[in-house]
């Protein structure tokens, strides 16, 4: 496969409002980024993925845009972001930004003048229609991705509109091909100003069926068979590349719900046909959920492995894997995969390592580096996600009760990765010098902080930086081909990377238990060498060793 630039990058994610504030007024912002760009640099990322940094009321903090082509006040100027990006290209690193156009807030222009009147040239940019029951039902059953209906009434119009996420984020109509064009003049208007590339936010939804139909009964995200990979879906994004994104040297990575290997090579193959460089699939988190992080099950590490597995060799030689396990809609993952109590730092360590060993472009979600973790709010009052707060109101619908679903979103709420950064051991963590951050900081802060990892070198970061270092400096890591062993385990995971001769042997152990571990047979451990582990003597003899809690090792051969 060809070597795009984008298969060597390794991507930090920014969620700008909790990642730095300069300004005193308690919301993070372009300054703060500025201030950080040398710190990222130093850990080894070389791009950055921007969470939506556009004007947007915020009922789901920036995905609800207002407009697309330009920066919220709340984070600076666009001069100030021309300058953040030639900051950022003159230290090498590549800049791309979140592209929401699944829907609009709606305070967006078009939206407020399509509910003028049905026959406002905008009207067609959203899916209006007329009710049933004489207009006072909804047109279908479908229901929203965030718990509650999927349709909002307008008096005015005496119409309903279509929202598959909340009710201030309106579907656009991408059957309208005036609204393909909207699209293309916002991707041109950034890759012109000289972005790398685009997150695309659930990209794979923008193509509805024709004609709306019923969708299979289901509280949550009802109707999704008809959306979530629609009947035009590969001609429009095929558009947008023929159009727009092959005219610039650029990537594109699709977040994509429900996605399987076998449907991405759809999208993702090398070749011709190729709409999109990569997908964020969901297979991998669900190890301790199913469908959303609310349906909570015990971790079963096998689920997690055969997930990263099937990408892994399914993938091989035809696509290219997105790997992360952190972003701003789960929790944090030490506190769901690994133990955030006992075995935070051994944990955090062996997770970095069970992923960072993958083939594919490396995603790490601010303070994923650092260790943060869950911060577990008691009180429903204390959250600011609007799918916590519906969820909740749908599960006390239903009977649950509240201490039931306050342990539900304690686990689960995306509001776990959305707490400030924490810098240092100071005055709200170094995140603000404001009296109040816009949020609450996890109160682990004096311990868990930028400023003591970064001194400490036996801290997750110190360890996240050696890694990437190791993976920068061996394509092994990258482009090496993949081989899992002893599938069967619930503890270990165990895999193999091979390119060119040189052979990476990874082993992750997902549990604080003592597992003998046996290196299957052609593998020497003693002939190889030693390049990372999360013990400072790790033992080893006749080729077997106990592991200690969480312990993990890479091993290169060749
Ligand atoms: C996925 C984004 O990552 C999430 O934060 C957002 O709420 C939905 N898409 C809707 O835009």
């Amino acid at each position: 496969m060809p070597n795009a630039f984008y298969k060597d990058l390794i991507v930090y994610q920014i969620w700008p409002r909790s990642f730095c504030d300069s300004n005193g007024d308690g919301i993070g912002d372009l300054g703060g980024i500025i201030s950080k760009l040398d710190y990222i640099k130093d850990l080894g990322a070389n791009a950055i993925w921007f969470s939506p940094l556009y004007p947007s009321p915020n009922h789901d903090y920036g995905y609800d845009i207002a407009d697309y082509m330009d920066i919220s006040p709340d984070y600076g100027t666009l001069e100030e972001f021309k300058t953040l990006l030639n900051e950022a290209h003159s230290r090498g690193m590549k800049i791309i930004m979140d592209l929401v156009i699944n829907h609009t807030s709606n305070e967006h222009k078009w939206f407020l003048e399509s509910k003028k009147s049905k026959d406002n040239p905008y009207h067609d940019y959203y899916f209006w229609r007329d009710g049933k029951k004489g207009g006072k039902k909804p047109p279908n059953n479908w229901k929203s991705t965030f718990a509650g209906p999927g349709w909002s009434y307008d008096e005015n119009l005496n119409q309903w509109y279509l929202h598959l996420f909340a009710d201030e984020q309106p579907d656009l109509n991408m059957d309208n091909p005036k609204v393909r064009e909207e699209v293309k003049k916002i991707m041109r208007f950034w890759l012109d100003m000289g972005v790398d590339g685009f997150r695309e936010d659930v990209i794979t939804f923008i193509s509805k069926k024709e004609g709306l139909p019923n969708g299979f009964p289901i509280p949550v995200a009802c109707g999704i068979e008809h959306y979530k990979k629609g009947p035009h879906l590969h001609e429009y994004l095929m558009e947008f590349k023929n159009d727009v994104l092959s005219q610039y040297d650029c990537f594109t990575v699709g977040e994509a719900p429900m996605m399987t290997p076998k449907l991405a090579l759809e999208f993702i193959s090398e070749g011709k046909n190729q709409t999109l460089d990569m997908m964020f699939h969901f297979q991998h988190m669900q190890a301790d959920c199913m469908i959303t992080d609310f349906i909570q099950r015990p971790f079963k590490l096998k689920k997690y492995k055969s997930a990263m597995s099937s990408w892994q060799t399914e993938l091989y030689g035809k696509g290219w894997n997105a790997l992360y396990l952190e972003n701003h809609d789960h929790p944090r993952i030490i506190s769901r995969y690994g133990n955030d109590e006992k075995y935070r730092v051994e944990s955090g360590k062996m997770l970095a390592v069970s992923y960072l060993c993958l083939g594919g472009t490396p995603f790490i979600y601010q303070g994923q580096e650092i260790g943060m973790t869950s911060i577990k709010l008691p009180e429903i009052e204390m959250y600011e996600d609007v799918s916590t707060k519906n969820v909740y109101k749908m599960a006390r619908s239903f009977g649950l009760s509240h201490e039931r679903v306050m342990s539900l979103a304690k686990r689960a709420s995306r509001d776990n990765a959305r707490t400030p950064v924490q810098w240092d051991d100071g005055k709200n963590a170094g995140f603000t010098s404001a009296e109040k951050p816009w949020f609450h900081i996890n109160p682990n802060y004096e311990q868990v902080n930028v400023a003591n990892d970064r001194e400490n070198p036996d801290s997750i970061w110190s360890f996240y930086k050696k890694l990437i270092s190791l993976r920068k400096a061996n394509p092994v890591f990258t482009y090496g081909n993949y081989k899992e062993y002893m599938k069967d385990s619930d503890d270990l995971y165990v895999y193999e990377r091979c390119l060119d001769g040189k052979k990476l042997f990874v082993i992750c152990s997902f549990t604080e238990k003592q597992v003998i571990f046996e290196a299957p047979e052609g593998i020497e451990l003693n002939s190889g060498e030693l390049l990372i582990s999360n013990y400072k003597y790790p033992a080893l003899s006749n080729n077997r060793f106990k592991t200690k809690p969480y312990e993990a090792r890479v091993y290169l051969f060749g």
